[in-house]
């Protein structure tokens, strides 16, 4: 394809909505050809479907069935949008992707990577990555920052060891794949939003300005 895949991945407050915020009005700025998505979501059907993976009442979930929700809203949003802006040569910066299953549900829940790869194997092999950036804070460290959750749905209820244990999933996925590039979050928001610039400039991605 000929446009550029940006997933963009990191732990429950880690930073990464303001982030991307910083991120978009910086490509605007450059006047690059983007797009910005999420997962779950980003398209009505898949939107839908995050409705009912994140709703709190939803406590009967299995963890074969949020897995296989997230995995058919990443199809639908790829098929729909994704490939799509891929195709018409765009960037696309995708907030969370197939690395957050791996993370969460096929190490934090416990399901297994091999699991969890079969059944995101469109998404793996189809429309894998280009690069993964993932902001590098332990959940611990961005709970003490942030002063408490600020949302309420039913993964932010799961508590820190859950959220330990996706960080450690998330450090397991990058030692394996050389396309996920760890970004230092220790310092300020401005220095977290160059740092993102950088290595989108040493990649090739953006020009540098
Ligand atoms: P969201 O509000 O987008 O959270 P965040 O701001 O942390 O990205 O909610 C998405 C939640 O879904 C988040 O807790 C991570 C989780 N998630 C998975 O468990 N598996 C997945 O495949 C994806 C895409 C998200």
């Amino acid at each position: 394809m000929k446009g550029f895949f940006l997933t963009v991945e990191g732990c429950e407050g880690s930073g990464k909505s303001t982030q991307l915020k910083l991120l978009s009005a910086r490509l605007d700025g450059a006047g690059i050809d983007y797009i910005l998505t999420r997962e779950p979501g980003g398209s009505d059907i898949a939107e839908r479907i995050r409705a009912i993976i994140l709703d709190g009442k939803n406590t009967a979930m299995c963890d074969e069935c949020e897995a296989l929700l997230y995995a058919a809203a990443r199809v639908q949003h790829l098929k729909e949008k994704v490939i799509p802006a891929l195709e018409a040569g765009k960037l696309v910066v995708c907030d969370r992707y197939v690395d957050s299953s791996l993370a969460y549900q096929g190490y934090a829940r416990g399901l297994g990577e091999e699991y969890v790869a079969s059944i995101n194997a469109f998404a793996l092999k189809e429309c894998p990555p280009d690069l993964t950036l993932f902001l590098n804070i332990p959940p611990d460290r961005a709970f003490e920052r942030k002063h408490g959750a600020d949302r309420d749905d039913r993964m932010e209820q799961l508590g820190l060891p859950f959220h330990m244990r996706v960080y450690e999933g998330y450090l397991a996925l990058m030692a394996k794949y050389p396309r996920i590039c760890p970004v230092d979050c220790s310092g300020s928001k401005a220095q977290t939003s160059q740092k993102i610039w950088d290595i989108l400039v040493s990649r090739g991605v953006v020009k540098g300005q």
